[in-house]
């Protein structure tokens, strides 16, 4: 059987941080479903489809083929094929995003597939559904989380540093707005498992966070 860690978590509260050095350091696979998603959402942007339109996004995702490998431990993630793993970390594909992930026939396509990979391998899974829907029997969850100020200070250093322009309040805005509908949709909606330890990152060093993540993965190993 293999060994699966589920993080779940708000935007910006630093689960692929975290679960990218865990999963080096304890030797999974990483698995970062949300770039599925925000892959979906490039497609529907670049098919023109009107986003607050859920009859037509739910026609329109069986026309977009999403896999994952992995390169040197990288994740790559294609649509219909292409590498669209440089395309997809824009602001404007976060939101899509947030609207397509609420769609049914979208999430169980992801499921499905983010199921299959961690069936396949030992792995790192992170996502807002990990612990509650795809992966209900994983060894170890976490849920991982920060207050939204700090989260909004994260990205917006991340875009600053990138040298994107951005506004502090707006993103802040953003994450309580993409935070409200992640927790309220209708399906898998965003909350901790009742199984999941929970880890809030607000006053934590990143290096205080993988060190406590990979902690508690080490001890779930040895559990079995
Ligand atoms: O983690 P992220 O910001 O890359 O996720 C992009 C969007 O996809 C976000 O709005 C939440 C959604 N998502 C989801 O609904 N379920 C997941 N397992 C992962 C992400």
């Amino acid at each position: 059987m293999s060994f699966n860690v589920a993080i779940d978590g708000p935007a910006g509260a630093g689960k692929s941080t975290v679960a990218k050095a865990v999963a080096g350091k304890m030797h999974l696979i990483y698995v970062d479903t949300g770039a599925m998603y925000r892959a979906m959402a490039l497609f529907m942007i670049r098919e023109g489809v009107n986003l607050r339109e859920k009859a037509a996004i739910a026609e329109k995702c069986h026309e977009a083929r999403i896999t994952i490998r992995h390169e040197d431990g990288v994740q790559v993630v294609c649509l219909n094929e292409e590498n669209v793993n440089s395309l997809i970390r824009t602001e404007e594909v976060s939101h899509a995003a947030s609207l397509v992930s609420v769609i049914p026939e979208v999430r169980t396509t992801m499921v499905n597939l983010q199921k299959r990979l961690a069936a396949d391998s030992d792995c790192i899974m992170d996502g807002r559904d990990i612990g509650t829907c795809v992966l209900p029997g994983a060894q170890l969850k976490i849920y991982l989380t920060a207050s939204s100020e700090v989260r909004a200070k994260r990205r917006y250093d991340e875009l600053a540093a990138r040298g994107e322009a951005c506004d502090l309040k707006t993103i802040q805005a953003d994450i309580e707005d993409r935070d409200y509908r992640d927790m309220h949709r209708e399906i898998s909606p965003l909350k901790q498992a009742e199984d999941a330890v929970l880890v809030d990152t607000s006053h934590m060093t990143q290096e205080e966070v993988i060190h406590a993540v990979a902690d508690l993965c080490t001890q779930a190993r040895v559990r079995g």
